[in-house]
């Protein structure tokens, strides 16, 4: 008997979510039935957090209770501290991401509390320690300090202020809340669905949280935020550059990188073929921090590889085509960007870990053999 293979899941619907929906025919993303772009134009990051835990918009008591119960955990545990410190300064920020959840989980007191009280705490902890883990990695990997966070700033604001030590202007801020926003929440994706496979053998939060970041450390996933970037170092960035050399010098590495079959990162999306709901909105982003920046030139290589591609392959950019050179102009180091999505999608993670758990079945597929007919030594 041949049984039907649905290699890499494609086209399988594995359970319902209420978390988001994904519309490929519309190009449309819902979190909660809230379109992401009406969110990010209006929300704090933080609102749109207890949106996804909740199911609802918070109402003012709610959102009081959270903005105090998030800026009174922000600071670095030393236990994390001391397991970041013993890892080299040449592993990936992921690997130290990865670590730190790992870290968290086994010191936790709920660790084993499954009940859903004691998850949101968890999660709404996690979300709220996570920025320091990425500010400090930033930092010691430049040789500096650890910054303590600041009660008096929001979210975005407090996660630059620890990682470069000084207040980022208001356009940085907004465009740093709207790619949180953007990168929170995107139905079974890989590592959401790593999460719940972890969840669904009933192991604890924290456990399937590191799994996740596993699953999205690959460039395939996660990774590709930096590896855009890592594009555009290959093609070379030059300041002193016009757009329009950028754009033809990006537009001559993508034939060659075509003809030599590559796969560009940024491109391309497993349920978008024709564009990714997300990107418009992270396109602005990017605009507004190029003009604040006055860094015309990367646009350049930006809309030149674009061009080429759609040319070429009618391939669409995905979100982490505009997020990758975003943080690039906000400072952050080139493989400091996938831990940032790790900041943000711990809110859609731990949203679904949420709904896996209150209606759960063992994930366990079934596997065709194709190894050798039965032998005997
Ligand atoms: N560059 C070049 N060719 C591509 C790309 C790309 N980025 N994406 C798809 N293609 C081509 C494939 O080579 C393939 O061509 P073929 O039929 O001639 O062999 C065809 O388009 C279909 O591609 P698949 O990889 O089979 O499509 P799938 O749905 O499995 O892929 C994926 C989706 C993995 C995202 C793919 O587009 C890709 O590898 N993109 C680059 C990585 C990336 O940017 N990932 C980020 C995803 S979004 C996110 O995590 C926020």
């Amino acid at each position: 008997m041949t049984e039907q293979i649905y290699k890499g899941l494609a086209g399988v619907v594995a359970d319902h979510t209420a978390v988001s929906k994904v519309n490929p025919e519309s190009n449309s993303l819902l979190y909660r039935g809230y379109p992401v772009q009406e969110l990010a134009a209006k929300l704090s990051f933080e609102e749109v957090a207890l949106l996804l835990w909740n199911g609802e918009l918070p109402s003012t008591g709610e959102k009081d209770e959270f903005r105090a119960f998030e800026r009174s955990h922000r600071a670095l545990d030393p236990r994390v501290r001391a397991a970041i410190d013993l890892l080299p300064l040449d592993c990936h920020p992921m690997d130290v991401g990865r670590t730190a959840v790992s870290v968290l989980g086994a010191n936790h007191p709920l660790s084993e509390d499954s009940s859903p009280e004691a998850e949101l705490t968890k999660a709404k902890e996690l979300f709220a320690a996570f920025p320091a883990v990425v500010a400090y990695d930033q930092r010691r990997r430049r040789g500096l300090e650890l910054v303590e966070p600041r009660e008096d700033l929001d979210y975005s604001q407090n996660f630059l202020w620890m990682t470069f030590g000084e207040e980022a202007p208001e356009e940085v801020v907004d465009a740093f809340r709207v790619s949180m926003v953007l990168y929170a929440e995107h139905s079974f994706n890989a590592s959401t669905f790593t999460a719940r496979v972890v969840t669904s053998t009933l192991a604890d939060l924290h456990s399937a949280v590191t799994a996740a970041i596993g699953a999205l450390k690959g460039p395939l996933h996660g990774g590709a935020n930096e590896a855009v970037m890592h594009t555009f170092e290959e093609i070379g960035i030059d300041t002193a550059e016009t757009r329009e050399d950028a754009a033809a010098r990006a537009k001559a590495w993508m034939e060659q990188a075509l003809a030599e079959k590559r796969k560009v990162m940024g491109f391309g999306h497993r349920v978008y073929k024709s564009g990714d709901s997300r990107v418009p909105t992270m396109k602005q982003a990017l605009d507004a921090m190029v003009e604040y920046y006055g860094r015309g030139e990367l646009m350049g290589l930006y809309d030149g590889l674009e061009a080429a591609m759609g040319e070429a392959k009618n391939i669409l950019p995905n979100l982490d085509y505009p997020a990758g050179p975003t943080y690039h102009l906000m400072g952050f180091d080139t493989e400091m960007f996938t831990p940032l999505f790790i900041a943000a999608r711990i809110t859609g993670w731990t949203a679904h870990i949420a709904e896996q758990r209150a209606d759960n079945a063992l994930i366990r597929p079934l596997s065709a053999y194709n190894g050798p007919d039965e032998r005997h030594l």
